[in-house]
């Protein structure tokens, strides 16, 4: 492992973090330290290491609950660059730094002409998070176009790939929130998109806007912004992290009996006998959306989006488990929250 003493200059004490999270939480990290080099993040693991400090990566921030101050040393990835390799077949393999931002990557993409991601346009944050939750929207995910992960293996500072297999990817899950939480530090994600043009257009709130037209790449992209800017909050106008619960996933017994209760339900079909539910509906049918909870609430025009007005981490936690608890009562379903929750105080 490299030399730990240059590192210290760099590190800051007792950090406000409220620039660094999406629900502008103004919690304070122990230690911190922004990673610009690979070599840079090895120093940083070898001293947390010397000194007994816990490490907690973050980077564009849009995907975690800073519950209380957080305790240890605080790694923002901040490493930048993309380089790629056309291949003979119409695809291109593209590398990507963790700390480069989603949406500039997937507007680069679209005007070199390397397709795919059109749907996960403006989807807030940083590539390295990318993975961990295996982002998705409108009929389109991540794991689709991933070959594999560069990441630190934060025992033995050693670089490591991860292949499109090793990270198990799921809906809204990887290895990184299972059996590999808090192992590695993704450092890059690399990608192979297609250099003939490929849209997905049957997710239906797209199906509908795309309705007599020939869809192409940038069509998708502009229906996506579109379709986003019109139902989700922008974090830098008001503070959240996009949906704070998952979809749920129930049998399709206890789907049907729903079904017969609530005839207007949203129901996705999945493999198996599984249907997923929209939580979105399941909390505006507790009474939820739109309302406003002293200095926290819930977004007036998508009931999944929990914004912060000014409060802190126990606030949100406090709303988000008072809406557990009425659609557990209503529905007799469990949502589970999505973001990484951080600065637990027990
Ligand atoms: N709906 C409601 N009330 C609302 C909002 C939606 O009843 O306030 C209903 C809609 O009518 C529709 C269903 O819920 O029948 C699904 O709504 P929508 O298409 O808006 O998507 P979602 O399930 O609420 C998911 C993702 C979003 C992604 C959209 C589009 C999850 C947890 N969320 O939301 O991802 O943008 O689909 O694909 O899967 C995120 O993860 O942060 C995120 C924003």
């Amino acid at each position: 492992m490299t030399d730990s003493l240059a590192i210290i200059e760099q590190i800051h004490k007792s950090f406000d973090l409220k620039d660094f999270n999406s629900l502008a939480i103004p919690a304070k990290a122990e230690f911190f330290c922004s990673i610009d080099s690979v070599s840079q993040l090895q120093q940083a693991l070898v001293y947390a290491m010397q000194q007994n400090l816990k490490i907690t990566t973050i980077s564009g921030g849009s995907n975690l609950v800073l519950a209380a101050d957080v305790s240890g040393l605080v790694l923002h990835i901040n490493l930048k660059g993309v380089s790629t390799s056309t291949m003979l077949d119409n695809t291109v393999d593209i590398s990507v730094a963790a700390g480069e931002n989603w949406h500039d990557f997937v507007t680069l993409c679209l005007n070199n002409g390397w397709h795919g991601l059109e749907n996960l346009a403006l989807i807030p944050g940083n590539m390295g998070a990318a993975p961990i939750q295996n982002i998705g929207a409108y009929g389109v995910e991540l794991s689709h176009f991933l070959q594999s992960v560069d990441v630190v293996n934060v025992e033995t500072g050693q670089p490591e790939v991860l292949t499109d297999e090793d990270c198990d990817f799921g809906y809204r899950t990887s290895v990184f929130k299972q059996s590999a939480l808090d192992k590695y530090v993704i450092t890059g994600v690399n990608l192979r998109l297609s250099t003939q043009s490929v849209t997905h257009v049957s997710y239906p709130a797209l199906a509908d806007l795309l309705q007599g037209v020939e869809p192409t790449p940038k069509i998708v992209f502009d229906t996506v912004c579109q379709l986003r800017r019109s139902k989700l909050p922008d974090p830098k106008e008001i503070p959240n992290v996009g949906s704070f619960f998952k979809n749920p996933i129930v049998s399709k017994q206890q789907a049907d009996q729903l079904m017969a209760t609530y005839p207007e339900i949203p129901m996705f079909p999945q493999k198996g006998d599984f249907t997923k539910l929209a939580a979105a509906w399941l909390i505006e049918h507790c009474g939820f959306k739109g309302s406003r909870h002293g200095k926290v609430g819930v977004h007036h025009k998508q009931a999944l989006v929990l914004v912060n007005f000014e409060g802190n981490g126990e606030d949100i936690l406090l709303l988000a488990e008072n809406i557990k608890t009425q659609v557990a009562e209503k529905f007799a379903v469990e949502l589970e929250v999505e973001p990484r929750i951080y600065g637990h105080t027990h």
